[in-house]
């Protein structure tokens, strides 16, 4: 994971669907009845939609009322003129003027008799935003007389999928239709006592997660920092029981000790959500247990997400600060990585990484005390015009999509796992050097942000300007960004070439900004603390420090993670870091085990410096 890259080159091409589309509240159905030389078509849409000013989620059913389909075509066409579709999934989108156009995809083309599918849209409004009514399916209008009655959706999501089901949890044999968020499920009723607040991490402790802090203590130097708060990732299914170590209940339940024993300031843990199906969709090193094609959503959501909802939602752990930290890398793969990894484009077409977090964020902002945070990458890879825009509109329209809106998240996190600084001190994007911009040099290559703090007050300040709420708080995850030790540069560099200016003068030491695995010369960023800056709600240590990025070469585990050449230090790179060599520690265990080579380093480079 944390990947990174010159997202100048990369961008709007990525997305698959272009056009956009109607409003409308409730839903609406249309049912036909025709004959083909071959074929009787008979089918039922229902189009359902959650809209907000300006932009719309839509999921459409199409229920196969005639005979079998293999490969079907969906057209219809929005009312009003300002309706677009602007990213689509489980289905190829097209817009052309006011028409939609939406092909099955391979893995969605034949649909049995009686059967259904689901697929779903993005899309913005300007004028009124109309419900289409002119649906038809391979040109024949779904205006008839249903051949069976219409089926009523299930509840819940089926836990596994019966055979004869194809790939995709979206696609099933029997008239069904996916969860969509339901409109019934009505919105926290019962705050958590003193009130949800604005800002989670004011006035609060940080939860001290045991196991790191043992990891910690049996470093030589590591009591310095061993009483850091730092997050606990539940980084696959058996996670939340523990395997072996400590389980969500456990590390709740060591938390409630923890507040009690602080006296009266109230106590934030931090909880990263991490379990996507596709996970880690354009690397390897975090490559998850869940897989798209083997109903990796309906698992995420049955086995992962509603568990942890259940546990979160125990009145035990009502007066702590529950922090959820949303999938890191998840919605910023989708901006990116679609055209180059087959993953991705899977986790796109299915609409999986969207309907999971959606499906996250309705379940776990029904618990009162719990603050939601999503993943917003780090400058190094949205930090280009051409990825900002577009994530800006995905984040949006993930997440006004949800039953709650906009007020579905408090926030978003940059830097999560990454080594981006949070400020360079010596230069900042407007800086030229002998007239030439910074932008132009080879490190900053065009990107619009210098470091993460900039980036992540500008990407607050577009959300707000799309639609969210100022209430909306950014945090950065400080934990291995601090690059003190002696390479630290003290100043600016007084070189009149802007490529040497630059590199004599960023703390940022890394051989290229795209590389994110174990990087050698890192050291410990600010300590966790709440508003340090405006728009940003806390410095936060979510990567506990220490644990690693992934293994230096191939190391068989039963965790799903494979080998990524980024964190071998003798690779020579790709287009991604500029084929520049990977600047990753040797002899690193997998991803998310203890290396304490590193965490010595990072001890050495602590800036702040460690006392
Ligand atoms: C790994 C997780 C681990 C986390 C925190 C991720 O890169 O994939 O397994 O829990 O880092 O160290």
């Amino acid at each position: 994971m944390r990947l990174s890259l010159s997202g100048a080159k990369r961008s709007l091409a990525s997305r698959i669907a272009i056009a956009a589309a109607g409003l409308a509240l409730g839903s609406t159905m249309a049912v036909a009845t025709a004959t083909t030389a071959n074929a009787a078509i008979a089918c039922k849409v229902t189009y359902e939609q959650n809209q907000w000013p300006g932009g719309m989620s839509v999921n459409l059913t199409i229920q196969n009322l005639g005979d079998a389909l293999n490969g079907w075509t969906l057209t219809f066409t929005f009312p009003d003129s300002g309706q677009r579709v602007d990213y689509g999934w489980s289905a190829n989108w097209s817009q052309q003027g006011q028409s939609v156009t939406a092909t099955s995809l391979d893995w969605n083309r034949s649909v049995p008799s009686g059967g259904s599918v689901n697929i779903g849209f993005n899309g913005s409004w300007s004028g009124s935003n109309p419900t289409p009514t002119d649906f038809k399916i391979n040109g024949v209008a779904c205006n008839g007389t249903p051949s069976s009655p219409p089926v009523t959706p299930p509840v819940t999501p089926p836990v596994s999928p019966s055979p004869s089901v194809s790939p995709s949890p979206s696609v099933s044999p029997s008239p069904s239709v996916s969860p969509s968020p339901s409109p019934s499920v009505s919105p926290p009723v019962s705050p958590p006592p003193g009130g949800r607040v604005d800002n989670p991490y004011e006035g609060a402790d940080g939860y001290v997660n045991p196991e790191w802090r043992a990891n910690a203590l049996s470093e030589p130097g590591g009591s310095r920092v061993a009483n850091t708060s730092t997050a606990v990732w539940l980084d696959r299914i058996a996670a939340i029981e523990g395997a072996g170590k400590m389980g969500l209940r456990e590390h709740l339940n060591e938390a409630v000790e923890q507040d009690e024993a602080n006296g009266s300031k109230p106590l934030t843990i931090q909880v990263v959500i991490y379990n996507l199906p596709n996970r880690d969709c354009s690397a390897l090193a975090s490559n998850g247990e869940l897989l798209i094609s083997e109903n990796g959503l309906n698992r995420y959501k049955s086995e992962y997400i509603d568990p942890i909802a259940e546990i979160m939602s125990d009145p035990k752990y009502r007066n702590l600060r529950i922090v959820a930290i949303l999938e890191p890398d998840s919605l910023p793969n989708l901006i990116t990585n679609v055209n180059s990894h087959e993953k991705c484009r899977e986790a796109q077409q299915s609409g999986a990484y969207v309907q999971g977090v959606q499906y996250a964020i309705n379940k776990l902002r029904a618990i009162p005390n719990v603050y939601i945070y999503v993943d917003a990458a780090h400058h190094g890879w949205l930090g280009w015009d051409t990825n900002f825009g577009p994530a800006v509109d995905l984040f949006y329209s993930t997440i006004a999509g949800t039953q709650y809106g906009v007020d579905g998240v408090d926030g978003f996190i940059v830097n999560t796992a990454n080594y981006s600084a949070t400020v360079e001190p010596y230069f900042n994007i407007n800086t030229t050097v002998n007239g030439v911009t910074v932008r132009q040099s080879k490190w900053v290559d065009w990107n619009q942000y210098v470091d993460e703090q900039s980036f992540a007050q500008a990407l607050r300040n577009a959300l707000i300007a799309k639609g969210f709420r100022n209430t909306i708080g950014m945090l950065i995850d400080t934990s291995r960004n601090g690059w003190g030790g002696p390479d630290r540069p003290t100043g600016p560099s007084s070189a009149t070439d802007v490529n040497k200016f630059v590199d004599e003068s960023r703390i940022d030491r890394r051989i290229h900004a795209g590389n994110w695995c174990n990087q050698a010369g890192a050291g410990l960023g600010e300590r966790p603390r709440a508003n340090p800056a405006p728009g940003i709600d806390a410095y936060v240590w979510v990567k506990p420090p220490g644990e690693s990025d992934g293994a230096s070469e191939e190391i068989p585990n039963d965790e799903g993670k494979s080998f990524d050449r980024m964190c071998d230090p003798t690779y020579e790179g790709n287009s991604l870091n500029g084929y520049n060599k990977t600047g990753a520690l040797p002899n690193a265990p997998i991803s998310g085990h203890w290396f304490s080579a590193q965490f010595q380093e990072l001890m050495r480079n602590a800036y702040p410096p460690l006392d």
